[in-house]
């Protein structure tokens, strides 16, 4: 295929669809959600998952103060609260009041999970770096949550019976379809 050749990161999107995730976190007095679209799983042992979020965020005071953070993975037919929480700022309302969104306990951190979210992973601040104009932060995960009904025995996501929230720019969200999963071997296909 010929392809266009650009300078530099373009519109920075050429690397979409990202699990559009809403980042929760305890700090400054309150609970508080943010859309984060921009994460990755980094480390197996220990588990480590980063997040990157801008110095502009009231949330990354909160988790710096806290040192602590948890990750909640969306179904599209929440993506409203992705972008709700994407288009306001703690430091100025309650967002769990104002979106009402629903809270479940975590267990070994001080922040709130969502009860939309199908799955979470509880964060304790591993490290974190600034890097750009993001701060890189680290989490170690401390716990996971999730939906059995969202999961098969093996712990793949069932795509019949929830659809990720994805987010491929542009205030746009799409998800994913269960009959596009194509199960390929990797010893068979490096072997080959
Ligand atoms: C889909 C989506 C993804 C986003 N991803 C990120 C991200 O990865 N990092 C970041 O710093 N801001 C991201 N934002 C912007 C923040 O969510 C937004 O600025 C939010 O209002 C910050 O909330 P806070 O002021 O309560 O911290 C994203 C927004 C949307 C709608």
């Amino acid at each position: 295929m010929a392809k266009a050749i650009r300078d530099g990161a373009g519109k920075f999107s050429y690397h979409y669809p990202f699990h559009a995730t809403i980042v929760t976190c305890h700090g400054k007095g309150k609970d508080n959600a943010m859309a984060v679209a921009w994460h990755a799983p980094i480390s197996l042992n220990p588990p480590l998952y980063g997040v990157s979020i801008s110095p502009r965020r009231f949330t990354l005071e909160q988790i710096l103060e806290a040192n602590a953070f948890a990750v909640n993975f969306m179904p599209l037919k929440y993506a409203e609260l992705v972008a709700a929480t994407g288009g306001s700022k703690g430091s100025d309302v309650d967002k769990f009041e104002k979106f009402n969104m629903e809270k479940e306990e975590s267990v070994k951190i001080n922040a709130p999970i969502l009860k939309k979210a199908y799955a979470a992973y509880e964060c304790e601040l591993y490290d974190h770096a600034t890097l750009g104009d993001h701060e890189w932060c680290v989490g170690k995960i401390v716990t996971v949550h999730y939906d059995k009904m969202a999961f098969t025995d093996k712990d793949l996501l069932d795509l019949t019976k929830v659809d990720p929230a994805l987010y491929i720019s542009g205030e746009n969200y799409v998800t994913t379809l269960a009959s596009s999963v194509r199960h390929l071997e990797r010893n068979e296909y490096g072997n080959k």
